[in-house]
């Protein structure tokens, strides 16, 4: 069986959410669909919809987050689960309990779905092979290799603003090599079919596998984002460098940091993003950061309603449809 089936039940239906790769046009947009129904629930009174209500979510971080967990937390609160949040720094794993010892304990408290984030890359598949069959996972992340959900809120935000991705030019820009969010984001905007797809990057940040991701290479930043609709910028990645691949953050934010001049190549609507965590005046400066077309905070709150659509496709009870405006 093919990882991308791993994640899809007998029916089809998506039960464990770990990477992009080999999910179908129709699935992210039935994803993004879903997400627009769960928009409004931040408007209302009570901002809950009783769609997991009864099920147990537990968030366990490996590694540092501040958007992911967060808002993973406020998706299932909204959705009405309740949330256990393992603080990994005086859990047991301190004391060399492993994964899946972690995991079984907690199954045993009837854990419906588990949100992870690892710093290994295929942690998220690992544990969904061997949890309790009764268990989903959503990968919040895992090393270098895949984050689903930030891909997703992205492919969100872009639909939001700019509508059919087949007329669209999408250059993503900075530390591609390294990036689970960049690996997540090209395959969701190929999958969309995406009218061009672009990356920028200095050489020795670029995969080796960079054409077969559908992309087409820069090395020049203002080149690249020229008559551009979108811009994601990335984050450097440092802590998973090894050595010397960039001589100084300050020749980087030089050569690849997006300033107002370099953006004013691409198109005069064009939309500025960024995952977060944001380094001003590495791979942008405030003014652009803070600007007119900047969406990133958009893109924050967006993650709320993107993952609400994902945990409830995987754990719901009901479909939004269903149920108006429910407070519980
Ligand atoms: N975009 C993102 O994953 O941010 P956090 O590391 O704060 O979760």
């Amino acid at each position: 069986m093919s990882r991308a089936n791993v994640q899809l039940d007998a029916q089809g239906n998506l039960k464990h959410f770990l990477t992009i790769d080999g999910l179908s046009r129709e699935l992210l947009t039935e994803i993004l669909d879903q997400t627009e129904g769960f928009l409004g629930v931040a408007e209302q009174a009570v901002k809950k919809v009783p769609l997991c209500r009864g099920k147990i979510v537990a968030n366990l971080f490996f590694e540092t987050s501040t958007r992911t967990r967060t808002t993973f937390e406020l998706a299932a609160k909204r959705l009405s689960a309740d949330v256990l949040n393992l603080n990994i720094d005086t859990s047991a794993t301190a004391k060399g309990e492993t994964l899946l010892d972690t995991l079984r304990n907690l199954e045993a408290m009837h854990v419906d779905m588990f949100v992870v984030r690892h710093a290994a890359s295929g942690a998220a598949h690992f544990i969904a092979e061997h949890a309790n069959p009764h268990v989903s996972l959503i990968n919040a992340g895992d090393g270098r290799h895949s984050h689903p959900t930030q891909g997703m809120l992205d492919m969100f935000t872009i639909r939001q603003h700019k509508g059919n991705f087949a007329d669209l030019c999408v250059a993503v820009v900075g530390d591609i090599l390294h990036s689970r969010v960049a690996r997540s984001q090209l395959l969701a905007l190929k999958t969309l079919g995406t009218g061009e797809i672009r990356i920028i990057a200095p050489r020795t940040l670029i995969p080796a596998q960079a054409q077969a991701l559908g992309a087409r290479v820069f090395y020049d930043l203002r080149e690249g984002v020229r008559d551009a609709d979108v811009i994601i910028m990335l984050r450097l990645q440092r802590e998973r460098m090894q050595g010397g691949m960039l001589p100084s953050e300050h020749e980087y934010f030089q050569l690849f940091g997006l300033t107002e001049d370099r953006l004013s190549t691409a198109k005069p609507n064009a939309i500025v993003m960024h995952p977060g965590p944001i380094n001003r005046g590495v791979e942008m400066d405030s003014q652009v950061a803070d600007g007119p077309r900047s969406v990133i905070l958009e893109q924050v709150s967006n993650g709320i309603a993107v993952r609400m659509a994902v945990m409830s496709m995987c754990i719901g009870t009901q479909n939004l449809q269903g149920q108006g405006e429910t407070g519980v």
